[in-house]
């Protein structure tokens, strides 16, 4: 296949670059390398470009051609959309519509999206199925979900069909350590840890220990990327072969507590650390766990790595020996 990845240099799209290139498919990566790594992008040919730029896009894919475009560019930080809302509808909202114009325009009619859970918010009930109340809370969740609901009506009356992958906590590195996660700032949990596990943050903070919840801490389905990957795999080929849009979470369906994925991470590293138990953070559900029933029956979805021990290995591999 013929695939454009958008945000190929960055940590999901890296890992999903590395899986199609290796079996072979032709691929354009297009990252503006705002926060992605060109080093990362192990296959496949890397144009710097930015995904709002429309003229741009559609020169690349009438050039190109592509059967399907995978679209993982966006802004990620939760908090920083809630100090500045305007930077994620920009670059999430109205960078992607500009992207799917000219997908519409040039003809191109399969897109993946890369969702998240955030679009639900608060949960009312877990495991969380796709056909949860969808209800976010902060204006990272809202500029994704606008997306998901311009892709149904661009389905309707364009006939563009899609797959909106709703991610829950992407963590751990290729097995091989050659590509792993690199943000700036580093928000996410696992990376943190290890960052103090290496002696580079004094310690590690808990925000909240009185939630209800068995030990007291929040608790999130952590996803090895590689699996993450293979869900975008079988979410194409599902997608080229019924023409069928739709929705699917990713996760495991089985979470873990801050405090399991600290006790965890002390065995795998053989260190010992500071933890400083803190306040709640506002906006943190208590508990975020997919159910991934869909994945795994409609797409047949067969998770090689749901193993705590095993992700954070792979993260840690990558933090010793990261090239970038
Ligand atoms: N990391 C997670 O746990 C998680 C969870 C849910 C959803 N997601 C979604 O998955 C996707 C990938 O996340 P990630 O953790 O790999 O993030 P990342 O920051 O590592 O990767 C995003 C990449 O997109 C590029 N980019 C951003 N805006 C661009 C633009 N306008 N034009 C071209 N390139 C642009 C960045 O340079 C970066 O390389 C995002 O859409 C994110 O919202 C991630």
């Amino acid at each position: 296949m013929k695939i454009l990845i958008t945000g190929g240099a960055g940590y999901i799209g890296s890992h999903t670059v590395e899986l199609f290139g290796k079996l072979g498919h032709d691929i354009m990566v297009i990252d503006n390398l705002s926060k992605g790594h060109k080093e990362a992008v192990l296959y496949g040919k890397l144009v710097v470009a930015d995904t709002g730029n429309k003229e741009k896009m559609k020169e690349l894919l009438s050039s190109f051609k592509p059967d399907a475009v995978i679209h993982f560019a966006a802004s990620i930080e939760v908090g920083e959309s809630v100090k500045d809302p305007a930077k994620f509808f920009e670059n999430n909202t109205v960078n992607t519509l500009r992207l799917l114009e000219a997908m519409v325009e040039t003809k191109v009619n399969n897109f993946i999206f890369s969702s998240t859970a955030a679009v639900y918010g608060n949960p009312i009930k877990v495991p969380i199925p796709e056909t949860h109340p969808t209800n976010p809370i902060n204006p990272y969740g809202k500029s994704k979900l606008f997306i998901e609901k311009i892709l149904e009506d661009f389905n309707k009356s364009y006939g563009l069909n899609y797959i909106s992958l709703r991610y829950f906590n992407a963590a751990g590195a290729d097995p091989k350590g050659r590509i792993g996660e690199s943000h700036n700032p580093e928000t996410h949990l696992i990376p943190l840890i290890l960052k103090a596990a290496k002696g580079e943050r004094e310690s590690i903070k808990i925000f909240g220990t009185d939630y209800p919840t068995p030990d007291g801490t929040c608790i999130r389905d952590f996803i090895h990327v590689c699996d993450l990957a293979d869900a975008h795999l079988l979410a194409l080929e599902y997608l080229l072969e019924s023409g069928e849009s739709g929705v699917f979470n990713c996760g495991y369906g089985k979470g873990f507590s801050v405090k399991e994925v600290i006790t965890t991470a002390k065995k795998v590293t053989g260190k010992d650390f500071k933890v400083d138990e803190t306040e709640r953070r506002e906006g943190d559900p208590p508990i975020l766990v997919a159910d991934s029933t869909e994945l795994k029956e409609k797409l047949n979805w067969k998770p090689k790595y749901e193993d705590l021990e095993f992700i954070i290995r792979t993260a840690w591999n990558w933090e010793l020996n990261r090239r970038f």
